[in-house]
């Protein structure tokens, strides 16, 4: 689980390509000054949901975004607590799990705050260390050092706490050959063919917190965890006629782990972002960046099988030569698509947002291609929000 996320970082070319149209500039780049070594971080682990129904979503999940159902914990295999299903694409897991009873962390959670994300789970070489190095620096603890183990090997696991009721645990499986961790089994159904839609990795997870909460945050992922501020997006980088919102991306050294936080900011009418902090009832995940090395055929594959995403008006393609330059994709086909693009210095990236993936406004994904771009397509946040809104605007929310 141990892909690089981004291109390494390259020298600025001052005669190369212009992102003077962008709504990122050099100016919002926040240089890495905090980020420390105390934490190795070799990847995103897994993201565990905690869901109404384990079973259905991982079929949802299988179907919709070619994950492969790859093992089952529960009642059959000795848990009697919760059902779990692992899903599995290239190097990104999932974890679905809901409780058997009412009384059950899941249960509550799911009732709560709707399907969503509980943990971002973050691979580690000690989680024992990982646990000790930031919750000296002050981070929440959830869970003290264990270890699991079967057959396969061991596992250590510790967890703190971030936004909401998010917690992120460390997990150390140097020492495991298993399938996932101990009491995971395979998942057997022959009629099943897993379809992949080549989804690669997480890119980024994004947190909505409270208005106010967004400098907490940043805080904490710099003292605790020594993340560094490699962006920063005021409300005039990211408004529409009606909301606005501020976002700060929080990453570790090398930028294997990204974790942009929004707060919402005053507009006319009601942020995207507060629509989300009431449906959710708290801060929590807003959106999962699944990256591809071909969204075009990605996108393609998705839409095929159903997957819905929010579209960008024809103008927005009218625009896109002078805005973005020379690309190698035809617009026509990103135009046909959805498929929006946006230059950073270093390079451009592709991505698409699908609509939220469960009955509440809360959770979406992002589908992302990066060609040598390192940030998050500053120059559409206003399309996308506009997009958004025509979509809160429909719920009755805006
Ligand atoms: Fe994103």
């Amino acid at each position: 689980m141990a892909d690089p996320v981004a291109p390494a970082p390259t020298e600025h070319d001052p005669s190369g390509n212009d992102a003077s149209e962008s709504a990122f500039t050099e100016e919002s780049r926040v240089d890495a000054t905090s980020a420390e070594d105390f934490l190795p971080i070799n990847g995103t682990d897994h993201l565990q949901f905690y869901v109404g129904n384990a079973r259905q979503a991982a079929f949802y999940y299988a179907h919709y975004f070619g994950f492969a159902i790859a093992g089952y914990r529960g009642p059959e295999t000795g848990h009697r607590e919760a059902a779990s299903y692992l899903l599995e694409q290239n190097d990104i897991r999932f974890v679905l799990t809901t409780g058997l009873g009412p009384d059950t962390e899941s249960v509550r959670h799911q009732q709560e705050h709707g399907d969503g994300v509980k943990d971002i789970a973050i691979e580690v070489d000690d989680a024992r260390s990982a646990f000790a190095e930031t919750t000296r620096r002050g981070a929440t603890p959830v869970r003290e050092p264990e270890v699991l183990e079967d057959d396969d090997g061991r596992i250590v696991r510790s967890a703190i706490a971030t936004y909401g009721d998010t917690i992120h645990s460390f997990i150390e499986r140097t020492d495991y050959d298993g399938l996932f961790l101990p009491g995971f089994e395979p998942y057997e159904n022959e009629h099943l063919a897993p379809q992949p839609a080549g989804l690669e990795w997480v890119d980024h997870c994004v947190g909505n917190v409270h208005l106010g909460d967004m400098e907490t945050y940043v805080n904490y992922y710099a003292e605790t965890m020594g993340f560094k501020n490699m962006l920063h997006f005021t409300d005039q980088d990211i408004s529409t006629e009606y909301s606005a919102l501020m976002s700060k991306v929080m990453s570790n050294g090398d930028e294997i782990i990204k974790f942009p936080i929004n707060e919402p900011a005053k507009g006319e009418k009601k942020s995207q972002i507060e629509e989300y902090l009431d449906f959710y009832r708290g801060a929590g995940v807003q959106h999962i960046a699944l990256l591809t090395n071909d969204i075009i055929s990605t996108v393609r594959d998705l839409r095929g099988r159903g997957v819905e995403f929010l579209e960008t008006p024809d103008a927005y393609f009218d625009m896109l030569p002078e805005r973005v330059g020379e690309i190698d994709e035809d617009i026509e086909v990103l135009r046909d698509l959805s498929i929006q693009v946006d230059r950073d210095p270093d390079g451009y990236l592709l991505q698409i947002f699908t609509k939220p993936q469960q009955d509440r406004p809360t959770l979406f994904y992002e589908v992302i291609q990066r060609k040598g771009a390192r940030t998050f397509g500053a120059g559409n946040f206003k399309a996308l929000f506009e997009a958004i809104e025509r979509e809160q605007a429909k719920r009755g929310n805006l």
